[in-house]
This record gives structure tokens, C-alpha cells and sequence, in this order.
């Protein structure tokens, strides 16, 4: 394949075994939106090995050809490039079978298991639940009754999407559940924020260079702000959103997993569970949650009428099936402190919301201000050293520094030393991408482990219950990110939150 030389360098050396895909939920919105797309994409860079299926399942009585055309259209939609060119296409096409049948019949699993029989290859099967949470039990069972968990003809992996539980109770029943039908090594819990190439990157940054350790502590480190700022709304998504909120739906996952990534020690090797496990170390001395820090340690908000980029908002309240007295969050913010040796009195200050005036998430480090004021005459031009990690959009990596301005006077300025990852944008994989290829290789690093799952759903647990006694809330402007609260909630971390759009600016 002509692309497969021109990516060589992105594709690596690791090519996994033939895997069939099953998708439960193969008509739904994640599997348009981002699988079909992902595996078009390692079918391109010869990734999916010839004897690989992509199974769908779905409840309709579609026929074969109906879900050829269907992949076929959303493809188009979302990856033109898979089915633009008419043979690369036909060999995707040639791999697509499909089961219809309802969940809950024993003979669905049955005909997938008769189907994965028949195949030529290896039986490798990874199962990928793109289906609502309340699906997941009866899956796993009847995957299992139809030993379809069992790996004695090939490997059987579960990838289960978020969110994992709604709270502890309903995560640890789950994982109990589940891990009663496979075997917690088969279970592969998607955080698709771990699959993204920036993220990973800090991991590299931190543990692939000598210069950050000396630095990467309280000694030198004021506090850690991580962002997840979005500018789109909740869609169609009421549904899902209205029992979430944005710290389930964002912090108790995703921010809470990059923290764990930007304050762990080094692992002993990069093997999933040693990784895992110095993760784990840190949600542990995450110091817990009381009725006063939560009043003092936290925001909510949810977003009003307003504009952004150009085009005027409804409020929250007023979105398609949202009650007129909702009180979810859109917005959320936590003030966490990590109580070991090298975090102690570090603030890190997680926020994320919707309607927000751009879409940023960023890691930002601020160290502390110098500790002689020689400058302090020309102090309004100091800043507190920044490092920070743009995650999305224009991935890199910035390192805020102050200089002197250049002429006869001894003013000061702030300069950026930037670093790009210079990614090209029609090459990177994709965050599904990477993490379906993880899967298929049988590497877990970057999944949630049944314990980190459980362990960040009882740090939170304080917090969304007082919340949810607390039918107030805030809002804030949509396109604006004046949220109350925010300048109380940092307090005296130095020099204030860092802007939204600072990162967009080169
Ligand atoms: C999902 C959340 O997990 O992540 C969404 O459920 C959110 O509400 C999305 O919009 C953000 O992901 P990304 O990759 O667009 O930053």
C-alpha cells in the first residue's frame, strides 16, 4: 500500500494478530462517529490483518446488504478517503458481516459465536460494547453463556465505554458483574482522553527527559491547572447528559486520569499494571472531600443564553428535553490536593464546561514566582513560569518564560518557547485508533483498571452529593467564561487562571 510507506514511521513495528471486531451497537452514534472511521483508517495502514472481520450487531432485522450501505454512507460522512477509492473500499466491505438480534436473546451470542466459527483464521474476537451502560451486564452474560469469553481458540477482550458506573455502589457492582463473565485481564475500559497523542506525549515528557524531575514538585511547582474547555453544547445527548453532569462526565474521568498522569511517579516499566499502579498510588493520597472544602474547593455552573463563535445559544434550560428547572452542571471545577511527599499544599485545579468560548484542553504547570524580587520596579511585566500542554487543539508544548525587553530601559516581557508536535493532521491516528490497536495487541496501559474506576467514583462521591441536595446553580454567559466562583476557587494560586484562548494565539 502506497500510504503504508508515506506512515511507516506513525504505524510502528507492532502489527496485531487478525482480530474480529464486534461492534454491539453498530448503528449507533459512536460507531459512525469514531470506530468505522478508526478501523477505515488501520485498514488503510494494512493494520487489520487479512482474515479480520467487522461484525455488526444490531437489534433491527437489517440484511448484510443494508449494513454494507449503511457503513458505506457513514464513511463517506466521516473518513470519504475509505470508500472514495472504489478497491480500497471493496476490501473493506468484503470484511463487514452482521448479526441483527435482540440483546437480550441467548440466540444473538449464539449466531455470533456460529459466526466467528466459520470464519477462516484465528478466532481472536474483541467485543466492543458502543451501546448504553444499562446493556453492559446482559452482554458480558450472554457473551459468556455462549462462551464467547472463553479463549481457548483465540484471544476474547471486552471494551467497555464510559461511563463506567454513575457513582462507587453502581461502578463496583459492575465490575463485579462483569468480572464474573471475564476475567479483569480481557476487560478493557475505554478513557478515549488516554488515547490521545498528547497525552501519551506526557508520559515521554516526563519520563523520557532529565531536565523536568529536578523541577516537578513542590519545591518548585505553585499549583497545576488541567482544562477541558468546549464550545459545543450538549447535542442530542439530553438524555445521557441529565444524569451526568459535567464532573461525571468529564472530571471523575477524563481530567482525573491526566492529573493521575501528570502527578504519578515513574512507573518500574511501562507494562500496564506497574503503570497503573503508580496511578493508583495517586488517587490514594488524594486528600478527601468534607462539607466545608466542597463549599470552598468547587464550582458548578450552568451555562445561560449567549453567543459563541457568532451564533446564538438557548440556555441550558431551554435545549430540547432539558426540564426548565434542571440544575446539572455544565461547568465544573475542583480544587484537588495530593497528600505525599512531593504534591503536599500543590493545588491542582481541574475545570471543564460546555459553551465555552473556544474548544481548549491544556495541562498548565505554574511555577513559582522567583524567590529575590530584583525586578519587582518592573514586577507588572513578571510572569510565573509556565509549562503547558496543549492537548487539542494545535498539540505542542509551551514553556512561558520572562525576558528582557530589547532596548536601553530594563523592562520586562513575557516570551513563549514553543514546541509544536507538528502533527499532520491527515496522518495521526486518531484517539480510537490508537485504542483499538492497543486492544488488539493486548496492551492495557492506557485503560482504567477496575480499582482507578472505583477509587476516583469514592473521591468524588462527597461532591456530587452535595450537589445534588442543591437545587441552586449558578449560570454563566454561554461564550463566555466568566464562571462565579472561579476567582474564589483558585484562590492565592499565583497568577490567575490562565485565558482560554492563550494557547491559540501563534
Ligand atoms: C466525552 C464526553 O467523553 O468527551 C463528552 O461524554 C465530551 O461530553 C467529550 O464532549 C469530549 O471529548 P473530546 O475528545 O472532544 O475533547
Amino acid at each position: 500500500m502506497a500510504g503504508e510507506d508515506k506512515f511507516a514511521s506513525l504505524i510502528g513495528s507492532q502489527r496485531p494478530e487478525a482480530t474480529n471486531i464486534v461492534i454491539f451497537g453498530a448503528n449507533g452514534d459512536l460507531t459512525k462517529r469514531k470506530l468505522l472511521p478508526a478501523l477505515a483508517h488501520m485498514h488503510r495502514w494494512n493494520l487489520l490483518g487479512h482474515h479480520s472481520r467487522i461484525m455488526g450487531v444490531v437489534r433491527q432485522d437489517w440484511s448484510h446488504a443494508h449494513w454494507v450501505n449503511y457503513v458505506h454512507d457513514e464513511l463517506l460522512n466521516y473518513f470519504p478517503e475509505a470508500v472514495l477509492n472504489p478497491p480500497s473500499w471493496q476490501r473493506i466491505a468484503e470484511k463487514l458481516t452482521l448479526v441483527s438480534g435482540d440483546l437480550g436473546d441467548p440466540d444473538t451470542y449464539a449466531n455470533i459465536a456460529k459466526a466467528l466459527h466459520a470464519f477462516e483464521g484465528k478466532k481472536n474476537a474483541l467485543f466492543y460494547l458502543a451501546i448504553p451502560p444499562s446493556w453492559y451486564e446482559t452482554v458480558a452474560e450472554g457473551l459468556h453463556a455462549a462462551g464467547l469469553s472463553d479463549e481457548s481458540e483465540g484471544f476474547r477482550r471486552l471494551v467497555i465505554e464510559k461511563p463506567f458506573g454513575m457513582d462507587l455502589a453502581s461502578a463496583q457492582g459492575l465490575n463485579k458483574s462483569i468480572q464474573s463473565y471475564f476475567d479483569e485481564s480481557q476487560i478493557y475500559r475505554i478513557d478515549h482522553y488516554l488515547g490521545k497523542e498528547a497525552v501519551q506525549n506526557l508520559m515521554v515528557f516526563r519520563f523520557g527527559n532529565s531536565v523536568l524531575e529536578p523541577l516537578w514538585n513542590r519545591n518548585y511547582i505553585d499549583h497545576v491547572q488541567i482544562t477541558v474547555a468546549e464550545s459545543l453544547g450538549i447535542g442530542y445527548r439530553a438524555g445521557y447528559y441529565e444524569t451526568s453532569g459535567a464532573l461525571r462526565d468529564m472530571i471523575q474521568s477524563h481530567l482525573m486520569q491526566v492529573m493521575t498522569l501528570v502527578a504519578m511517579e515513574a512507573p518500574v516499566s511501562l507494562d500496564a499494571d506497574d503503570v497503573r499502579d503508580e496511578k493508583m498510588k495517586v488517587l490514594r493520597s488524594i486528600r478527601a472531600f468534607s462539607p466545608e472544602s466542597i463549599k470552598t474547593h468547587t464550582v458548578r455552573a450552568q451555562y445561560g443564553a449567549g453567543e459563541v463563535n457568532g451564533e446564538r445559544i438557548p440556555a441550558y434550560r431551554q435545549e430540547p428535553n432539558i426540564g426548565p428547572d434542571s440544575s446539572t452542571e455544565t461547568f465544573a471545577a475542583v480544587k484537588f490536593f495530593i497528600d505525599n511527599w512531593r504534591w503536599q499544599g500543590v493545588p491542582f485545579v481541574l475545570r471543564t464546561g460546555k459553551r465555552l468560548p473556544q474548544r481548549v484542553s491544556e495541562i498548565c504547570i505554574r511555577f513559582k514566582a522567583p524567590p529575590q524580587k530584583l525586578f519587582e520596579i518592573h514586577k507588572a511585566n513578571m510572569c510565573n513560569n509556565e509549562l503547558t500542554f496543549r492537548l487539542q487543539p494545535n498539540e505542542g508544548m509551551q514553556l512561558s518564560m520572562t525576558a528582557k525587553q530589547p532596548g536601553l530601559s530594563m523592562d520586562l516581557r513575557r516570551v513563549d518557547l514553543d514546541a509544536t508536535y507538528g502533527m499532520d493532521g491527515s496522518g495521526m491516528p486518531e484517539a480510537y485508533e490508537t485504542l483499538l490497536h492497543d486492544v488488539m495487541l493486548g496492551e492495557a496501559g492506557l485503560f482504567s483498571r477496575a480499582d482507578e474506576v472505583e477509587e476516583s467514583w469514592g473521591i468524588v462521591a462527597p461532591i456530587l452529593e452535595a450537589w445534588a441536595a442543591e437545587k441552586d446553580i449558578a449560570t454563566y454567559v454561554s461564550g463566555s467564561q466568566d464562571v462565579p466562583g472561579m476567582d474564589e476557587l483558585l484562590g492565592d494560586c499565583a497568577g490567575g487562571w490562565r485565558d482560554l484562548s492563550a494557547g491559540l494565539q501563534e
